[in-house]
């Protein structure tokens, strides 16, 4: 099989990570949910709310396809999974492997979250958990979260998006969330960090959010060992 440099894909994923890989990729403990309310945007097919939500964490889940049924997302999911196993076997040298054990591991947490996603799904769709939401558009009031997250969405699909796309979802973000917007990852398919970062992060500042990079202990695609974190107002 011959190897590529970037995944090549033609749609976003509609995948999903579990909670523990959340905690690990934003560098959070479990007290973090003491300060409030969290937003996940966009969730997927992640098993983030699920599982913080059975801890009695208050946590969202927004994602653009939640106007579909639960049966509807499930085929998506389990189609996407096994196109991204694909993918992943044609660049495999961009991941780091071992943080999972091995690729079947690694592809367990993706049966997994999508499952516990799908059992969480029409309940939990009923009690506000599940919105239907596109960025750059959010349906939550100003500072509704203390905390908002954007995992494997906005740097890593970043060639879909314009420099000015990318600063208006993060503004949007800002604007529904007290504290901190956490991103991550800083790379595109391609592995190489987001280009256009330090143009985003100037549209932020005029805008009054300021950018902190910070490490992440979470490391499997290779050289994504940060996340961006940000907040309306100077730092202390
Ligand atoms: C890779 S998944 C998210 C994975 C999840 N954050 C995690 O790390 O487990 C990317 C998601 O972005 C959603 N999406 C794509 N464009 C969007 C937009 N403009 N607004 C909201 N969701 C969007 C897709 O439907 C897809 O479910």
């Amino acid at each position: 099989m011959g190897m590529k440099d970037k995944m090549e894909l033609e749609d976003v994923a509609f995948i999903g990570r579990t909670y523990a890989e959340y905690m690990d990729m934003f560098a959070m403990e479990e007290k973090i949910f003491l300060d409030g309310p969290v937003l996940d945007c966009p969730a997927g097919s992640s098993s983030f709310t699920a599982e913080a939500c059975t801890r009695g964490h208050r946590v969202t889940a927004c994602d653009m396809l939640y106007n579909l049924p639960v049966r509807e997302l499930e085929e998506k999911g389990n189609r996407d999974i096994t196109l991204i196993g694909q993918k992943m076997e044609e660049t495999a040298h961009l991941f780091r492997w071992d943080y999972y054990g091995d690729k079947k591991g690694h592809m367990g947490h993706r049966v997994a979250a999508l499952s516990r996603f799908v059992a969480d799904y029409p309940a939990g769709g009923k009690k506000g958990r599940y919105v239907r939401a596109e960025l750059p558009h959010l349906p939550f009031a100003d500072k509704s979260f203390t905390l908002a997250l954007s995992s494997h969405f906005l740097f890593l699909c970043g060639d879909r998006l314009n420099p000015g796309s990318h600063a208006e979802s993060l503004m949007e973000m800002a604007r529904v969330s007290s504290g901190e917007v956490r991103v991550y990852p800083l790379q595109g398919l391609d592995g190489k960090p987001y280009p256009h970062m330090e143009e985003v992060l100037n549209m932020l500042e005029q805008n009054g959010i300021s950018a902190e990079i910070r490490f992440t202990p979470f490391k499997f695609f290779r050289g994504a060992d940060k996340m961006l974190a940000l907040k309306a107002g100077r730092r202390a």
